[in-house]
């Protein structure tokens, strides 16, 4: 047997949602060295010549099923989804906004679920899926002023476990990323205020905020035959963060 092989995507066809996203385009890069032909679906426009692009809202059933439809009639299978759209916003619960609760909840939890069910048929179908949804550190910690995004995240990581569960039998797996602290669009003004970078790095046993570069290694894994018999689980890319 060779083990190096079982990290080959070579024609592998993979979906990376919020591909266009800090943590998203390293994956893209990552997916595409191991050989695997990458759709990038995101509300942000990318261009690119080695990989597609097709405008999708995660929020939007329509939006996910045609991109579905698109991709199956053009690649034939779909083998790996990547769900890596999310937001966040950071107020106390008394004072944060109902509108914005639910666009966390929309993007984050349903966004995922939409996701995983319109893929997930192709990949019952075809008998063969690696599914890896994006959780965070907050999918496992309370931090002050995340209702909604460790709320979301909580869920994801549940949700996980549940598909994971229901595709088992169709050689799918379901699995969960839970990356800490990632300098990237969605967090750097946050990093920016008063001296909380220097706060968040006093967390974190490794004494750095993590790079997005460091999430591609877990999610090449769990998008790989090296990980076949790995489902429901949490991958934590946390640099310690929530090991004591
Ligand atoms: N950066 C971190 O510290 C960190 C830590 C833990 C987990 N995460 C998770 O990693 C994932 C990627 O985060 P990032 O740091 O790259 O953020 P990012 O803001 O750089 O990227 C998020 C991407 O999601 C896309 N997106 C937003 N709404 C969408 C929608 N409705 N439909 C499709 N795409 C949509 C955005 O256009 C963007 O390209 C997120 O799920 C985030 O929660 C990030």
């Amino acid at each position: 047997m060779s083990y190096k092989k079982l990290f080959s995507l070579e024609n592998k066809v993979a979906i990376v949602s919020g591909g266009a996203g800090g943590i998203g385009q390293k994956i893209v890069e990552g997916l595409v060295e191991f050989g695997a032909k990458v759709v990038i679906t995101d509300i942000k426009e990318v261009r690119s010549s080695e990989v597609e692009f097709i405008k999708t809202d995660v929020t939007n059933s329509k939006s996910v099923k045609s991109m579905v439809e698109e991709v199956k009639s053009k690649y034939g299978r779909i083998d790996i989804l990547i769900n890596c759209a999310g937001v966040n916003k950071r107020v106390p619960v008394i004072e944060f906004p109902e509108e914005e609760w639910d666009r966390i909840m929309d993007i984050n939890l349903k966004g995922t679920f939409l996701m995983c069910k319109e893929v997930g048929k192709v990949m019952a179908d075809q008998k063969y899926g690696r599914i890896v949804n994006f959780g965070s550190v907050s999918s496992v910690l309370g931090h002050p002023n995340h209702s909604a995004y460790a709320a979301s995240k909580g869920g994801v990581l549940l949700f996980t476990k549940v598909f994971a569960m229901e595709m088992a039998k169709n050689n799918v797996t379901v699995n969960c990323i839970g990356p800490a602290y990632i300098e990237t669009s969605l967090t750097s003004a946050h990093l920016r205020e008063g001296d909380n970078y220097k706060k968040i790095v006093s967390t974190i046993p490794m004494g750095r905020l993590g790079k997005p570069e460091d999430v591609v290694g877990a999610v090449i894994y769990l998008a790989s035959d090296a990980a076949a018999f790995t489902t429901g689980s949490l991958l934590l890319v946390d640099g310690g963060r929530t090991a004591d």
